[in-house]
Parts: structure tokens; C-alpha cells; sequence
């Protein structure tokens, strides 16, 4: 708790093109959620760099990303958005975090193994101990719920074994968060092969909407979205690729997939993936337009920056003087 609010924790990758996964899996619901809680949400650059990356391009991402968090709808006056990198206690915390987590646990992570196989030539430390940073990050503010999509599920419930794990220890020290997954959109899939998650470094551009692409990129893509031969609108796990076209409608649109479902009874799929595209187009113009808007104001975005890294370090390092204390670290002398 903070004040009389729960505490929220949530974050991104500035890596490769967001998709529309990432906004429908998270970002949505990070905004839905926000005036309920007390919300820290981190672009996460230090989880990035497990992959190599060009340091000028990821300088850009991770300001176009933040700059995204608040196009989207995220007031920075009352939520912290923030760095990760320019918060330190994130490292530090992650250090001690990994001194109670097990390889074998580690070793368990689907993730990582996903990972390992595409970045053969790379596979370092940090890739494998990923999930303990993720740990510190939501640790270190005591989250009571993260907003995640599930593909990170597995992440969360590590999250939860290693504060259990340390509370055993040293007592009550961290808020043992929960996952909050949305009711839809929690996994949206590939529009080229809807058995594998839309995902932003998939090789074929036809299978992710990227959150920039302009509106007739947008429609391409979902008029040659993989469908199959039923030629009927179902929800149903028969029919993966008009499931996910669903999800998506319905998650843009607020409907539910009966209604959706009832809507199309009897057209075809071609009219049916024009409204999807239709659908998404109308929630990712004005996202791109306030985009675009924002990014002009340089020292409104600077000044956010700023602001809210001092308030993430504040928080951040009440955590973690108590977590150091607690394991034996001596005390500061002021
Ligand atoms: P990342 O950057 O891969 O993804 C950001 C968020 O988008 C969700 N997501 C999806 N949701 C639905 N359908 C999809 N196809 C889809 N693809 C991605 C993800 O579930 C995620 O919520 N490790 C995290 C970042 C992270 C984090 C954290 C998250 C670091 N520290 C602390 C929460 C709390 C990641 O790589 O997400």
C-alpha cells in the first residue's frame, strides 16, 4: 500500500516494434486500472540489453516508449513513469534476489529457452537470470498487482516464489503481487500462424500490426491474416486465426465475442477482417496522432523523465535500504 491506494507495477521492452499485443495485452488495461492504484511503470532497458542492441537506436526506443505510456493515456502527474535504468536499486535488488533464486528454477523458464535457441551466439548471464530482475523490479516498489499479458505468467509466479521465499527468511520484507491478466487480449496471436503469440521480432511483418503502422498497412495486413476454410464467424478453439481476429474486435471495440459473433452470422470473412481492421485502425490512429504530438514537446518529456526518476528512486531505495538491512548489509552512516 501507498498512502490508501494499492500498489501497481508494470513495464515494457524499448526493443523492436511494439506490436498491437502489446498494447491490447498491456498497456490497455495499464491504463484502465490506473486511477484505482498507485501505478510505477518502468521501460525496462536493462532487461534489453540480454539482447545486444545498437546503443543509439535504443536511446530512441526507450524515449519513444515512454512517450508512448503517456500518449496512451497514462497521466504522468499521477503515475511514475520512468527508466529503469535510472533507477539503480533495480540492479541491486536483482543482486541480492539472485542469491535466493535456484538455477533450477531458472532453468525451468520457457522464456529462456525461446530466447537461448533465436540468440545461439549470445546466450549470457543476464538472458538467464532475466526473470530475477523482473522480480526486483515489481519487488522494489511492494506491488500488490502487475498487468501483464500471459506469455508472463511464468515470470510472475517466480516473482512470488522468491519474495515467499525470502518473507520465510528475514519476515515480512516484500508484497507478495498478483497477476492481473485481462479478460481479453491477455494473448493476442500471430496473424500468419495463430498457434504462436504475435510477437515484435517475428521475421514476417504480415504476422504483427505494429502500433506505428499507418492505416492502410494496418488493412493489408488483416485482409491476408490467416484464417481457414469453415467460412463461418465462431468462436471457437477450431478456429484459431477467426478466434484471434475476434479478440482483437472485441477488445477494440468492447463488445463481447457472442455479440461480435452474432454480428457477422452469415458474412463472409472478407467483410469480417475490413471491420477488424476497421476496429483497430480507430484505436491506433489517435494513439499515433498524441504520439506524434508529444514527441514535439521535448521539454515536457524531459521534464517528466526527470521527475518521475526521483520519485521511482525515492520508492525504490525505502525497499531496498530495509532488504540490505535485513541481510546483514551495516547500516549508512549519514
Ligand atoms: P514485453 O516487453 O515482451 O511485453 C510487454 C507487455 O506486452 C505483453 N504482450 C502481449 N500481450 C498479449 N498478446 C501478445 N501477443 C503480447 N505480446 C506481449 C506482455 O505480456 C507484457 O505485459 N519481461 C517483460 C517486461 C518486464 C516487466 C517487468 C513486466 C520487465 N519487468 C515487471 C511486468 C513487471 C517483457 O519482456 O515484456
Amino acid at each position: 500500500m501507498l498512502g490508501d491506494k494499492k500498489v501497481l507495477y508494470s513495464g515494457m521492452q524499448a526493443t523492436g516494434n511494439l506490436t498491437l499485443g502489446n498494447y491490447l495485452g498491456a498497456l490497455k488495461n495499464w491504463v484502465a486500472l490506473s486511477d484505482q492504484y498507485e501505478c510505477f511503470y518502468g521501460v525496462v532497458d536493462l532487461h534489453s540489453i540480454t539482447v545486444r542492441q545498437d546503443p543509439a537506436e535504443l536511446r530512441k526506443r526507450a524515449r519513444a516508449l515512454l512517450t508512448l505510456y503517456i500518449a496512451a493515456g497514462l497521466d504522468p502527474e499521477k503515475n511514475c513513469i520512468y527508466y529503469q535504468s535510472h533507477v539503480s536499486g533495480h540492479a541491486e535488488l536483482a543482486w541480492i534476489l539472485n542469491c535466493f533464486t535456484y538455477m533450477g528454477e531458472l532453468n525451468r523458464m520457457t522464456q529462456f529457452k525461446d530466447k537461448a535457441a533465436k540468440h545461439a551466439d549470445n546466450i549470457n548471464a543476464g538472458l538467464f537470470t532475466y526473470p530475477v530482475l523482473m522480480a526486483a523490479d515489481i519487488l522494489l516498489y511492494q506491488a500488490d498487482v502487475v498487468p501483464v499479458g500471459v506469455d508472463q505468467m511464468q515470470h510472475l509466479e517466480i516473482t512470488r516464489d522468491i519474495a515467499q521465499r525470502f518473507n520465510g527468511i528475514y519476515g515480512d520484507v516484500f508484497t507478495v503481487p498478483e497477476a492481473y491478466f485481462g479478460k481479453v487480449g491477455a494473448k493476442i496471436m500471430s496473424l500468419q500462424d495463430p498457434s504462436r503469440k504475435m510477437s515484435k521480432s517475428d521475421e514476417n511483418p504480415n504476422a504483427s500490426i505494429y502500433l506505428m503502422d499507418d492505416p492502410d498497412t494496418i488493412m493489408r495486413k488483416f485482409k491476408r491474416a490467416v484464417t481457414d476454410s469453415e467460412s463461418q464467424i465462431l468462436y471457437r478453439e477450431e478456429q484459431p486465426g477467426i478466434k484471434n481476429l475476434i479478440d482483437i474486435y472485441c477488445a477494440c471495440t468492447g463488445k463481447t465475442a457472442e455479440e461480435t459473433v452474432r454480428e457477422f452470422d452469415q458474412k463472409g470473412y472478407g467483410e469480417f477482417k475490413s471491420a477488424v481492421g476497421e476496429a483497430v485502425v480507430s484505436v491506433l490512429k489517435p494513439l499515433q496522432d498524441r504520439v506524434a504530438e508529444l514527441t514535439k514537446d521535448k521539454a515536457y518529456i524531459d521534464s517528466v523523465i526527470k521527475k518521475n526518476g526521483e520519485k521511482a528512486q525515492y520508492f525504490a531505495n525505502k525497499t531496498l535500504r530495509k532488504v540490505q538491512k535485513k541481510v546483514g548489509f551495516p547500516e549508512r552512516i549519514r
